[in-house]
């Protein structure tokens, strides 16, 4: 992994991901270390963002290193005119490592191109977010104490969803059985579905998961990407198919867990947060885990 770009989740194999969820497994026992001291670390998000960012540079500030970039593209120079190239061509004469959000899908692949240090993408439009998807193993991992073998329930915008493209990814190495939950309009793309039957793996899609609830381990809950949509309109049909609630969780596995990327607009009601069942809060303490073990390992500073 050292020196290497992170920009789909198959950049890593399964193996390094392992290797990344064991090392997450050290830093949630002992987060506070010095590693990064005399290292920088850029964060450019280009699209709006709280936990990508705010873990990354919460990640960086444990392992003693800094931290610069923006969150808000008012104040860098791509107002002006400049380019994505030059911006990275900039930076990353100023930096050890580039975490980048961009809302173009491809942008953080063509950034690895020109970059002169490492690009983890944060989120490339509607295509990938693989550090999201290292999370979420490390979440699932901890709460079925496995990956093989589950039944994962994908529910909301499987279309836009970049979240639950890369996830469908990393989960394929691990005999899952897939259930898509989608309105019609927001169905998981053809690409994904074609990626599974080549690998000869099982996937059900679904409009409605209300009945078949009891066969779920994780429920993989997302919001309707209402910035990806050209037509509003398409937006307001689809933003409230799924809504789920507490009475709905009676008939589910003991140890089925509910996870969402988060933010939430109003797919999960708020009677499910006291549920045992809601994990998606603790999802996004593990997020801090998991970056500093992807920031350290692209670093080379694991040895
Ligand atoms: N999960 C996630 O990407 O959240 P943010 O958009 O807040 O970074």
């Amino acid at each position: 992994m050292k020196n290497k770009s992170l920009v789909s989740i198959n950049d890593y194999s399964r193996e390094e991901h392992l290797k990344i969820l064991d090392l997450a497994e050290e830093y949630e026992k002992n987060p506070r270390r010095n590693l990064l001291q005399g290292y920088v670390v850029a964060t450019l998000f280009f699209e709006p963002s709280t936990r990508t960012r705010l873990s990354f540079e919460s990640a960086v500030n444990h392992l003693g290193g800094k931290i610069l970039g923006f969150s808000d593209t008012n104040t860098s120079s791509s107002t002006k005119g400049e380019t994505l190239r030059d911006t990275i061509k900039t930076i990353s004469n100023y930096v050890d490592l580039i975490v980048m959000r961009h809302p173009l899908e491809g942008s953080a692949r063509f950034a690895s191109e020109i970059s002169k240090v490492p690009i983890i993408n944060a989120g490339d439009g509607a295509n990938q977010h693989p550090t999201q998807t290292l999370l979420d193993l490390y979440s699932i991992r901890k709460t079925q104490g496995k990956l093989e073998d589950l039944s994962i329930f994908l529910v909301g915008d499987l279309k836009y969803g970049r979240t639950v493209h890369s996830l469908l990814m990393a989960m394929s190495n691990f005999n899952t059985t897939f259930h898509f939950i989608s309105p019609d309009e927001l169905r998981m793309p053809e690409e994904y579905k074609l990626y599974l039957r080549n690998l000869g793996l099982s996937f059900y899609e679904h409009k409605d998961f209300t009945d078949i609830i009891s066969e779920a381990d994780i429920i993989y809950m997302t919001r309707v990407q209402k910035e990806r949509f050209s037509d509003p309109i398409e937006y307001e049909k689809t933003k409230n198919t799924y809504i789920l609630r507490n009475k709905m969780l009676e008939e589910v596995k003991p140890n089925m867990r509910i996870l969402h990327p988060l933010p939430r607009v109003n797919e999960i009601h708020l009677d499910v947060d006291e549920s045992d069942k809601a994990y998606y809060f603790t999802q996004t303490l593990n997020g801090v885990y998991v970056r500093q073990a992807i920031i350290t390992s692209i670093l080379g500073l694991n040895q």
